[in-house]
This record gives C-alpha cells, sequence and structure tokens, in this order.
C-alpha cells in the first residue's frame, strides 16, 4: 500500500477485515448490504481497481474441526464478496494475490511450473485459495469488470511472516542447520517485486482476465539462501552437511513434512509470461533483495 500511495495518480483506500468480513456473508442474491455501504458506499463509482490481498495464511497449528471451514471462509467467501462488491461498484478491475501452492508443492527440479501446469493443492490452504480464484472468476464472468490473478511463490522482505522470517531468525541465532547437502532449487520473490509487478497489473490492458506466476527469476538452493540471508545479518552462516534421507525422516517424524518440502525440495516457476505480455522485468535482483529483507528485519 505504501509503495502504490506514493504514485501521484493512485489514491489507495484499504479495507478492513469488519467490512471484509461483512462482504463474504452477504447474500450473493440481493445487493450490498446497507452497513457495508456506509463503510464503503462513498466509494461507489470511484474504484478503478480491487487488489485482494487478505486471506488466512501462515497457520502452524490449526485449532480444530472447524479449520478447514475458515480457511474457505476467508480465502474463497470473503474473495467472492469483495468482488461481487466490485462488479457492484463498477470496478474496472479485480486482481487477486494467489498463491503457487495451487499447482502443489513440489513438482521437481527440472520442471518449472508454468501458467498451464495442471493444478493440484496439496494443502487446505491452497486448496481454499484455489477455490477463491474460482469463485471470483464465476462470480465476474457476466460483468465487464476484468480479473488478473497472480500466483506468487514464498513472499519475502524485512520481517516477512511464515517461513521466511522463521529461517532468518534461526540463521540470526547461530544454531547449526543440518542443511549444506541440500541439492534444491526454489523460485521466490522479493515484496518489492512483487508490489511492483501489481502496478503493472493494476495498469496494463493484456493483464485483463489472465493469470500469472511471478518470481524474482532467480532461483535458488536452500544452502545459498541462507548464506544471502547470513551476508545480510552479518553474521557467519553455520550450516553442516547431513543425510537428507535423514533428515526427510527426522522431520516426517516430527509432523514436519511439509517443512521437508518447503526447506529441502524444489519450486522452480516460469514467469515469462508475465515478461513477455506485461513486459516487466523485476527491479530489484534477489541478491540485494534477500540481503535488506535480512537486514532490516526486526530481531
Ligand atoms: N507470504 C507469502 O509467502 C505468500 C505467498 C503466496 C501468496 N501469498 C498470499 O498473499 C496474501 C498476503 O499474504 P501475507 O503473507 O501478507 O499474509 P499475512 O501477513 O498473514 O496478512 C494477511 C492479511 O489478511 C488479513 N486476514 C487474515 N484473515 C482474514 C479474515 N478471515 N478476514 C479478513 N482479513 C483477514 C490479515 O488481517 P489482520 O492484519 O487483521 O490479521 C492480514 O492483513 C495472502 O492472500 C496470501 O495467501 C502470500
Amino acid at each position: 500500500m505504501e509503495q502504490l500511495s506514493t504514485r501521484p495518480a493512485c489514491a489507495v483506500q484499504p479495507i478492513s477485515r469488519l467490512e471484509l468480513s461483512r462482504l463474504a456473508v452477504c447474500d450473493p442474491r440481493n445487493s450490498i448490504p446497507p452497513e457495508v455501504e456506509t463503510g464503503l458506499g462513498a466509494l461507489h463509482d470511484r474504484i478503478d481497481t480491487i487488489i485482494h490481498l487478505a486471506g488466512r495464511a501462515h497457520i502452524l497449528k490449526d485449532r480444530g474441526n472447524d479449520s478447514e471451514q475458515e480457511y474457505f471462509r476467508a480465502n474463497r467467501d470473503l474473495a467472492a464478496g469483495l468482488c461481487r462488491f466490485g462488479v457492484a461498484a463498477g470496478a474496472r478491475r479485480f486482481v487477486l494475490v494467489s498463491t503457487i501452492g495451487v499447482h502443489g508443492e513440489s513438482p521437481g527440479r527440472d520442471r518449472a511450473i508454468t501458467e498451464e501446469s495442471p493444478c493440484k493443492p496439496a494443502s487446505t490452504y491452497a486448496q481454499s485459495k484455489l477455490a477463491g480464484e474460482q469463485a471470483v472468476l464465476e462470480v465476474a464472468k457476466d460483468s465487464p469488470m476484468e480479473v488478473t490473478i497472480i500466483r506468487p511463490p514464498l513472499v519475502y522482505g524485512p520481517n516477512a511472516p511464515g517461513n521466511f522470517g522463521r529461517l532468518v531468525r534461526l540463521v540470526h541465532s547461530g544454531v547449526p542447520l543440518p542443511l549444506q547437502a541440500i541439492n534444491n532449487s526454489r523460485s521466490m520473490i522479493a515484496v518489492s517485486n512483487l508490489t511492483d509487478f501489481i502496478q503493472r497489473c493494476i495498469s496494463h490492458p493484456a493483464a485483463a482476465n489472465q493469470t500469472f506466476l511471478v518470481s524474482d527469476g532467480e532461483d535458488l538452493s536452500t544452502p545459498a539462501l541462507i548464506r544471502e540471508i547470513a551476508a545480510g545479518l552479518g553474521s557467519n552462516h553455520r550450516i553442516f552437511p547431513f543425510p537428507t534421507a535423514v533428515l526427510k525422516h527426522c522431520l516426517a517424524v516430527a509432523g514436519r513434512r511439509r517443512m521437508f518440502s518447503q526447506l529441502c525440495e524444489s519450486l522452480r516457476i516460469d514467469s515469462s509470461k508475465a515478461r513477455t505480455l506485461l513486459d516487466w522485468d523485476p527491479p530489484f535482483s534477489a541478491r540485494d533483495a534477500l540481503r535488506h529483507a535480512a537486514r532490516e528485519t526486526n530481531l
């Protein structure tokens, strides 16, 4: 939001959790409920683009039986409700930030995922994000509102939530990490590159009704990632070789199978569609962005 607000032609209006929740529960057959009108009504006919980022993510431990419902409520129903609002308010474009997870977790080192790759979400989170994409497309399909879907891989930056922030803190702690033997390749995107891409999706005519995979364009192994984080922190990295199969077994026993996948397996994105169709190049190199993210994280 900060980045968008600095552009002269952009007036950015954030929408709160409360207003979003009301949008999600409103009956799709009716118009926007009055309590939502009160908060958002002033924006009617003045909205150019809605950028939908809110969502349920980074949950390490689910709280119980209703966890699946919570994912779908947050990632599907909120998206659909906001999209209905966009149609009713006459917005030109709806940009939905989804996730690369809709394509599965680790298709292998040799195959880069493209927009044409099959969708096979492996977690409830990814299933709910895919359901959100489908719900938005369904809501917008008979309207003039254009939809652009972005499926990023891991997003990092200063004080990033989720795995990146955890890794920065681990490297900073100096705990030796058994990750030197990992020979993987993973795509990521700096938050500064993602926001630049979102800006391109707001304005570029060719982004209408398209889905894009985006990354920094430089895939890194986990040991290389740790080296860059350590360089940003100005500390020595402490990683040592450890048999990958044993590590996999240990994490599986600890109920952390997904952590193994995210740390040790490969996930490569082919973002050539974004680069050619939208003439986009990430403005920041992965090396600079990673070091900056680590350096600026509050530890
Ligand atoms: N970070 C990544 O690596 C990554 C990768 C791919 C895609 N994405 C997607 O990018 C988006 C932003 O992710 P993030 O990493 O910035 O996540 P985040 O830091 O957890 O932020 C999520 C935001 O969504 C809001 N939110 C969560 N549950 C909600 C609910 N039930 N109703 C309304 N608002 C709710 C949160 O509001 P509060 O501040 O009030 O809690 C917060 O502002 C998400 O859609 C995520 O799926 C992230």
